[in-house]
C-alpha cells in the first residue's frame, strides 16, 4: 500500500517535470528516478549557447545532467574545448561515449554516472544546464561557491529564481540564459589614487550597493560585477562618477591604473 501511494506519487511528480519541460507526461513515467527527465537541447540551440558562453579552446566545460553529451562534444569538436558530462542514467552515459567517438573527441569529451547533486564542479570555466529552476535555484548555493569568479553558467530554458541573468537570447522559441559568476566584494575597501575614499559594500550575486566616505562627506555607490569586472557609480551631490576595475582577491585594480581599492 505504502509502495504504491509511493510511485503514484512519483508518476504524478514526473507528469509534473514532463509539463514543464513541454513533453508527453508518458515518456516521464518510463524514468521515474531521474530529476528531471531527458529531453535534448535542439542543436541550434547548443550552438548558440556556447556562443554566449564564449567557449574556446582554453575553457573546461562541464554539462550537468548530461544527456547524449551532445553540449561537451559540440564544445570539443567546434571549439577544442574540454569537458565531461555527468548523467545518472547510464543509458545516456553510454549514448555520450558513442556521440564522442564517432565526432572523434574522446581525447576532450568524458563522459561518467554520476549523480549532479554530488558532483565538484570547481574545476568549470564554462558549465550547462537543461534541468528545471527548482534544480537550478538548489545549485545556486553550490555554483557560488564552487566555481571561479569569472565562469559562465548557461542555461536552457529555466532560470536561477532572483539571480538575473547577465545575459538573454531566444533560439527557435527556447528561451537561453547566461551568468558570470561574480567576484565577492562586499565589505570594506580603501579607495587610493587620484582621490581616497572609503567604501562599505553590499553585494546580492552581480549587483552592488553602498556608500562612499570621504572624511566627514558620504556619497551613494551603485555597482555591477562581470564576473572579476566590477563597475562602481559614486553619486555625490548630484554628480556621478564611474570607477571601473578588475579585483583580484583583496584589491581592485582601477582599469588605466588611476586608483586601486583594498580590502580593510
Ligand atoms: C533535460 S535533459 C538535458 C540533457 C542535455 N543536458 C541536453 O541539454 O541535451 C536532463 C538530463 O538530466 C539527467 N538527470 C536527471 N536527474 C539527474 C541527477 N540527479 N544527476 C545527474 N543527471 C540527472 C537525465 O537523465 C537527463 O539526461
Amino acid at each position: 500500500m505504502t509502495l504504491r501511494l509511493a510511485s503514484v506519487r512519483r508518476t504524478a511528480y514526473s507528469v509534473f517535470v514532463a509539463t514543464a519541460l513541454g513533453v508527453s507526461p508518458l515518456l516521464a513515467q518510463q524514468e521515474p528516478k531521474l530529476d528531471v527527465i531527458y529531453v535534448p537541447t535542439p542543436q541550434e540551440v547548443v550552438d548558440r549557447m556556447l556562443e554566449m558562453a564564449e567557449v574556446k579552446a582554453t575553457d573546461f566545460v562541464i554539462d550537468l545532467g548530461c544527456g547524449d553529451g551532445r553540449m561537451v562534444v559540440t564544445a570539443a569538436r567546434k571549439y577544442g574545448a574540454s569537458g565531461y558530462g555527468v548523467d545518472i542514467n547510464p543509458v545516456r552515459i553510454q549514448e555520450s561515449n558513442e556521440n564522442a567517438k564517432k565526432s572523434g573527441v574522446t581525447d576532450k569529451a568524458t563522459f561518467k554516472v554520476a549523480d549532479l547533486f554530488q558532483e565538484n564542479i570547481g574545476k568549470a570555466d564554462v558549465m550547462t544546464m537543461y534541468l528545471l529552476t527548482e534544480i537550478n535555484r538548489r545549485l545556486r548555493p553550490k555554483i557560488l561557491a564552487e566555481l571561479k569568479p569569472g565562469s559562465r553558467v548557461v542555461s536552457h530554458a529555466f532560470d536561477m529564481g532572483d539571480w538575473e541573468p547577465d545575459q538573454r537570447d531566444v533560439v527557435s522559441s527556447k528561451q537561453i540564459y547566461l551568468w558570470y559568476v561574480p567576484a565577492v566584494i562586499q565589505g570594506q575597501w580603501q579607495i587610493e589614487g587620484e582621490e581616497k575614499m572609503t567604501l562599505d559594500l553590499t553585494q546580492k550575486y552581480q549587483m552592488v550597493s553602498g556608500k562612499a566616505a570621504t572624511g566627514a562627506r558620504s556619497a551613494e555607490v551603485a555597482g555591477k560585477l562581470k564576473g572579476t569586472e566590477v563597475t562602481l557609480t559614486v553619486t555625490r551631490d548630484g554628480a556621478k562618477k564611474e570607477y571601473k576595475g578588475v579585483v583580484e582577491g583583496n584589491e581592485i585594480k582601477g582599469i588605466g591604473g588611476a586608483w586601486r581599492a583594498r580590502r580593510t
